[in-house]
Parts: C-alpha cells; structure tokens; sequence
C-alpha cells in the first residue's frame, strides 16, 4: 500500500498536493538555471570551452521550471510559495554546496578551482535528478498528461550527469584529481542529509493535505530515514564515482537546449 507508486498517484490526484509537489520542482529548476546562467557569464579565459555547455545547462533547468509551472496551469492551479524546509537547492547553498550565491551575484570571474566545485555539485545533484526523474518516469512516463515533460526533463537530466562525468574526469586528467575526490565526498555527505531533511519536509506537508494517518506518515518518515542510512553507510559510492558515458551521450551538452513549444 507504501509502494512509491501509489504515493505518486495520491499526490497527483489531489490539486492542492500536485500544487506543492510542482512549485517545489519548478522553484529548484529556476533556482538551478539562474546558478548554471551566472556560472557561464562568470567562466574563466582558459575553460571557455565550458561557457555554451554551462549556459545550456542552465537553459535546460529554466525550461524545467517552466514546464512544471505549465502542468500546473493545465489543471487551473497557480504555483505556491516554496516552503523554506523544502527549498533543496536553497538549502545546499546555506550548507556550503557549491557555489555561494553572492560569489555569483558578483561580475567577478571564477577560476577552475570553482569550476570544480560548480561541477562536483552538479554530479551529485544531478545523480539525484537523474534517478528522481527515472522514478518518475517508470511511473507516468505515459501518463496522458505528465508523461511527455516527465520524459522530456529525465532524458535532459541523464544528459547533464553524462557532462558531469565527462567535464570532471578530464579536470582530473589536468591535475585536479584530489581536490575532485575531496569535493565530491563533502559535496555528497552534504547532499544526502539536505536531501533527507528535505524529503521529511515534503511528506509532512503532503501528510497534512492528504489527511495521512500519523502511522502512515511515520512509515514514511521512517523509511526516508533508512534511506539515508543506507546512503551513508554505502550509497555515495554512485554519487562520488566518475565514469566515462557511452560514446553517444559524450559532448550531451554541445548543442543548442531541445525546445518544449508546448510547455514554453
Ligand atoms: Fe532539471
Ligand atoms: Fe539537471
């Protein structure tokens, strides 16, 4: 009855759920396309390379936040304030996660060691994507109303962790190799006690709009607990590893962001 399956279904069935689960989506997709956008104006002389490939990153994120805020008004609904215990990506800011936000604000250019920590945040929040998105996907991927945006945004999340390896790896190649490994494992312990937190967040407020029992929200809860201690006790590995893509999903952010007319 716990299956994550249903609990998809119970939120998607409900406005005032579909409501929160999309405006806290669509609000961390704008907050990651206005980060990635700043980080390409901001690109040092020597990784220039890395600039269109960043501002597409960035492009693909906004395009997220606009088709979430697109399945909400095709049901009649107006996104809601992102309650700030469940802001992801505010929160692994506050947590020292990547790039601080007034660095970003600044018209300062950032070296390659802040690439490094721009990309190791993104291996690890985009490994988080990328799964989410293929729950997902299993789920409603032919879903008559979600299925399209829902496989659309998992393929494009699949894409930027596929550039996250590749980008990183050859950082490695240069000589960055340890402050690689470093900043992933910290990136990483960060990510899955912000993730974990956030996620209580989540359920608790879908609990109080669904009319949950408190035993069920405690199975819940409980089971995003183990989930952490799981991911703690040996889950980072798929989060720190870096691993050359598939020759077709190399260079997967060389070209112009795919369009989404429909959500746009
Ligand atoms: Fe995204
Ligand atoms: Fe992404």
């Amino acid at each position: 009855m716990l299956s994550a399956r249903s609990l998809f279904q119970e939120i998607f069935d409900n406005d005032e759920a579909f409501r929160l689960f999309c405006s806290v989506a669509a609000g961390g997709e704008t907050q990651g396309g206005w980060e990635n956008a700043r980080i390409a104006a901001l690109v040092p002389a020597e990784e220039q390379a890395m600039a269109p490939r960043i501002a597409r990153h960035g492009a693909d994120e906004d395009k997220h936040g606009r088709i979430f805020n697109a399945l909400m008004r095709k049901r009649g609904l107006e996104p809601v304030e992102v309650p700030p215990d469940t802001d992801y990506t505010m929160l692994l800011e506050r947590n020292g996660i990547g790039l601080p936000h007034d660095k970003l604000r600044r018209e300062e250019t950032l070296t390659v060691r802040d690439l490094v920590t721009y990309l190791a945040h993104s291996r690890v929040t985009e490994q988080r994507a990328s799964e989410q998105m293929r729950l997902l996907c299993r789920y409603f991927g032919e879903h008559p109303d979600v299925g399209r945006a829902v496989r659309m945004i998992s393929a494009d999340e699949d894409n930027h962790l596929a550039y996250c390896h590749e980008e990183l790896l050859r950082l490695s190649a240069a000589g960055y190799g340890p402050l690689i490994r470093r900043t992933l494992r910290e990136t990483a312990l960060a990510e899955i006690a912000v993730y974990r937190d956030v996620s209580v967040a989540v359920m608790t407020r879908m609990g109080r709009i669904l009319g949950w029992s408190r035993p069920k929200l405690a199975a819940l809860t409980g089971g995003i607990h183990a989930a952490y201690a799981f991911e703690r006790a040996g889950g980072l590995r798929r989060m720190v590893s870096l691993r050359m893509p598939a020759p077709e999903m190399r260079d997967a952010l060389g070209g112009p962001a795919t369009a989404a007319p429909e959500f746009a």
